[in-house]
């Protein structure tokens, strides 16, 4: 995982109000639970006392109390009783739960993956799906590392093999570029994928800006986005479930049908269609190997490659906290 980042990990739906739940989230096993004000917390699924899973336990008195004797801990982790010493017995402070920082937004449960600080960056969203509905989502379960999910989904020459009769139709085998840019965290692709007509194909970096939004949007750690025009996006999240296991929430927004109706049932379309594709992409991302993607495991790259290249340079340099400026180490 890359340390201080906001890893978006599940859906807030998916956390009740009344029933502690567990999750395997960033190689770890956690527990989710809310407070009688709904306030959500996150901890290692594991009690300091003698290690019972807490998420087998309940909510009581906005605390969460340990299924097996009865320890009970509030939303930051504290200690708040501990039954066989009485209820104004000792309540030793080593008796501590990690508790995670989190936030809810977009629907989602928000992991900060490091130490807590005084403040924190921005969620890493887009400011372009203002405007447009949220045409529903879906989860798959891919066994696999998060990284080799995201690559698929930065891979541009894959089109016309793997989703030759869905998204890639056209035989658009020869890619001109793709011009690529790395800012603050995020990625933004271009690409120029046509018939192959026999002319070389255009470099990287012989590609000239772009006049036009980009297709492909990745801000790290975790989410992506394709532009399918203005009006019609979708936002993919790899939630890290551990090093062979991810879970791929799907989110479709659209700006085009407004009328109940037909807008349900457009949705149940998008959202089957999304459904079919990503299973195409699975049934290949599924083969890799290693499970887990990174620079020097092997792998050759080509010219179209260059979103996937970048996308495991600036990981590293994350995960080695090298400053952007400085060079990569390899
Ligand atoms: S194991 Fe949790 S209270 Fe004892
Ligand atoms: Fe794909």
């Amino acid at each position: 995982m890359i340390p201080d980042q906001w890893y978006a990990v599940l859906e807030s739906k998916e956390v009740p109000a009344a029933k502690p739940r567990a999750f395997r989230r960033l190689g770890q096993d956690l527990v989710f639970w809310r407070d009688g004000a709904g306030n959500l917390s996150v901890m290692p699924d594991r009690c300091p006392h003698r290690s019972a899973q807490l998420s087998l336990g309940k909510v009581v008195n906005g605390n969460i109390e340990c299924p097996f004797h009865g320890f009970q801990f509030n939303t930051a982790g504290h200690i708040q009783l501990i039954p066989a010493n009485g209820r104004n017995g000792n309540k030793p402070a080593a008796f501590q739960c990690h508790s995670f920082p989190v936030r809810e937004a977009q629907g989602f449960v928000w992991i900060w993956n490091g130490a807590p600080r005084a403040t924190y960056p921005d969620l890493p969203w887009f400011d372009n799906l203002t405007g447009l509905v949220n045409a529903g989502s879906f989860s798959a379960r891919w066994q696999t590392h998060y990284t080799r999910a995201i690559e698929g989904m930065l891979d541009v020459s894959h089109l016309p093999f793997v989703h030759r009769n869905t998204i890639g139709r056209g035989n658009a085998t020869l890619v001109n570029g793709p011009y690529t840019t790395i800012e603050d965290n995020r990625i933004r692709v271009w690409y120029d994928n046509q018939p192959d007509a026999g002319l070389p194909a255009i470099k990287p970096t012989e590609m000239p800006p772009p006049h036009r939004p980009p297709l492909l949007y990745f801000n790290f750690p975790n989410v992506w986005q394709i532009g399918l025009g203005a009006k019609l996006r979708i936002v993919n999240i790899m939630a890290p479930v551990d090093d062979e296991n991810t879970v791929i929430y799907s989110l479709t927004f659209q700006g085009f049908v407004r009328l109940p109706g037909l807008r349900k049932l457009m949705d149940a379309w998008f959202n089957l269609f999304n459904r079919y594709v990503l299973n195409e992409d699975y049934a290949v991302a599924r083969s890799q190997r290693p499970k887990k993607s990174d620079l020097h495991i092997g792998e050759l790259f080509i010219p179209a490659d260059r979103p996937i290249a970048l996308y495991l340079q600036h990981r590293r340099r994350l995960i080695e906290q090298v400053p952007a400026n400085a060079e990569a180490s390899e």
